[in-house]
């Protein structure tokens, strides 16, 4: 019988298996394809302090292994999210989630995780600094390590949960931001966020997205998801989260083999909604089949 627990944070959790913010929303459509309990949390949808509506149609665009998203976090605003979403949660989800927040300010960040910190359920608040589809706040935070610190700060000193800070993969240099996240008290970090980029509709000789630019997810982004987290497992000692690109187990032990304590999911749930069911239950034969008894002993396994 294999292991695949792990421990994030000071949380054990059953197996690390994380649907990515954005594409699980708060988790209930998915719950009526299949019982979200098995998963080991998930991340909910970006949340701001003002509700938003995001950004213009079209804000998707389909690419060979992947997708191009500019959604411009669109969210209902913290204070609904905690009346309403995190009220009706318990009813079809009763493990710690994992909350996600954004902002366009530092004074943002602070009153989001500030309140939903408070929330039972909340186990981990992960800090978006990386949203490449919003001007004046997300990514901009997160592109240079001085920011990247004074977020952090901020929001270490307020939160009652452990902080783990979401990284861009658009920067030169992530193990430089990842440190500068670590040594200003982060609990960890996940990446990578998606990888500007855009589409041309030729017969219209204009960009697909009203937005023009958006950000690059789906199983084509695997290698550099997998090369930064490798790059960032050298440089810290806080727990990462891998993401980008994750679509089979296979692809989780990789990413964990990289240095991942945890892996997200993110534009797999978009094509098959049971993609993190089914990668849930091929784990173990996986394991088996590698001769991997615990999850915990791969991790940074390929350094
Ligand atoms: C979005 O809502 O634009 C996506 C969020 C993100 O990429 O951080």
């Amino acid at each position: 019988m294999v292991n695949t627990k792990i421990n994030l944070c000071g949380i054990t959790i059953d197996n690390p298996i994380i649907p990515a913010s954005g594409c699980f929303g708060y988790g209930k459509e998915f719950s009526e394809f299949y019982d979200i309990n098995m998963l080991g949390t998930f991340s909910f949808k970006g949340t701001t302090k003002e509700p938003r509506f995001g950004n213009p149609t079209p804000r998707i665009a389909e690419t060979p292994s992947g997708m191009i998203n500019s959604v411009g976090l669109q969210n209902p605003g913290v204070d609904t999210v905690i009346s309403r979403e995190l009220k009706e949660m318990p009813k079809y989800f009763n493990k710690k989630v994992m909350a996600n927040i954004s902002g366009f300010s530092q004074e943002e960040y602070v009153y989001c995780v500030e309140r939903i910190s408070r929330e039972d359920q909340v186990g981990w608040v992960e800090v978006n600094i990386s949203c490449p589809n919003v001007h004046g706040g997300g990514m901009s935070f997160g592109v240079n390590p001085d920011s990247a610190y004074e977020i952090t700060k901020a929001v270490k000193e307020i939160s009652l949960k452990p902080v783990i800070i979401k990284l861009s993969p658009n920067v030169t240099d992530i193990a430089a931001i990842a440190k500068a996240c670590e040594s200003a008290g982060a609990d960890g970090i996940s990446l990578i966020n998606t990888v500007l980029s855009m589409r041309i509709d030729i017969a219209k000789r204009k960009p697909v997205l009203a937005n023009t630019f958006g950000g690059l997810s789906g199983s084509c982004v695997l290698p550099i998801a997998l090369r930064m987290v490798y790059q960032v497992y050298n440089a810290v000692k806080i727990p990462i989260i891998g993401m980008g690109g994750v679509t089979t187990a296979k692809d989780v032990i990789e990413m964990m083999m990289a240095g991942a304590t945890a892996v997200q999911v993110g534009a797999a749930n978009l094509v098959n909604p049971y993609a993190c069911k089914e990668i849930i239950e091929e784990l173990p034969i996986i394991m088996e089949k590698y001769k991997i008894n615990s999850l915990e002993e791969i991790i940074g396994g390929a350094h």
